[in-house]
């Protein structure tokens, strides 16, 4: 079972986008998915239409069991969240072990190839039960001016969870979302992530895609939504990219 984090304090920079379209590429090609929504925001969950009864929240609290937290919408088994979850930060703050709940919580998840974490975009305990309870973290990254703002922190988080937390963790890939070739800004910023994450960059660049931008509307991924859109295309191929890339054993 391969647990992935999907992770940027930076808001917007395609995390829920790519945490549903990766899941549902992965679905198509066979694997067994948990997507987990980790934002009180939400998105996710209403990206995907869901009107949760039973959240994250709640089993974080252990008030509910794992399958009791589990809806599955068209094969891929979603935790959602709803806004409770903003709470859990304060809540937890002051319990034991506050930074292992999630990872505590995913110990008997052993049916799934692919378990999917979708981050909200703060470094607080819900990201750090994210990076705890994940043994790789994948960076979306906008292609856009100050993309690369707030990286350092970002990789300074990921680096103390590894000493302090979690060992195992690895950052084994950076997502370039919204990419345009048109735009020289896009393919600067390209270029200076390769430069500094070498091929930890997937090859595989997210394209600016308004089908990406409409189908949480109809609550639905681009594969049922837009089958033939380049969004659907490169999660696709992004997917495959995953698949073959495998555990990372070295350091970042
Ligand atoms: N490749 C794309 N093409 C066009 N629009 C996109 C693309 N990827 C994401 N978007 C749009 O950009 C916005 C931000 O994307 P998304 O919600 O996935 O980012 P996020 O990192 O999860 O944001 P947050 O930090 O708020 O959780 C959304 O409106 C989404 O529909
Ligand atoms: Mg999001």
């Amino acid at each position: 079972m391969r647990v992935i984090a999907l992770s940027n304090q930076k808001g917007g920079t395609g995390k829920t986008t790519s945490a549903i379209n990766i899941a549902y590429a992965l679905s198509r090609k066979g694997y067994q998915i948990l997507l987990i929504d980790l934002d009180p925001q939400a998105s996710l969950t209403a990206s995907l239409g869901i009107n949760p009864e039973k959240t994250i929240y709640q089993l974080l609290k252990r008030e509910i069991s794992l399958e009791e937290s589990v809806i599955t919408k068209n094969k891929v088994a979603v935790i959602p969240a709803d806004i409770n979850l903003a709470a859990a930060d304060i809540e937890l703050s002051g319990v034991a072990g506050r930074e292992f709940m999630l990872r505590e919580s995913l110990d008997d998840t052993l049916a799934y190839d692919f378990v999917l974490l979708d981050c909200p975009p703060s470094m607080g305990l819900l990201t750090i039960n994210a990076l705890t309870a994940a043994r790789e973290v994948f960076i979306t990254v906008q292609t856009e001016f100050l993309a690369l703002q707030g990286m350092s922190k970002l990789l300074e988080t990921i680096d103390m969870v590894r000493e302090r937390l979690n060992r195992e963790l690895s950052l084994n890939g950076i997502i370039a979302t919204r990419y345009d070739k048109r735009r020289v800004l896009n393919r600067e910023v390209i270029e200076n992530l390769y430069a500094y994450f070498g091929t930890k960059l997937f090859n595989t660049f997210i394209r600016e895609n308004i089908s990406l931008a409409e189908a949480p509307s109809f609550g639905q991924d681009i594969f049922s939504y837009r089958p033939n859109s380049t969004g659907a295309a490169d999660y696709l191929m992004l997917g495959q990219e995953i698949i073959e890339r495998g555990f990372a054993n070295e350091d970042r």
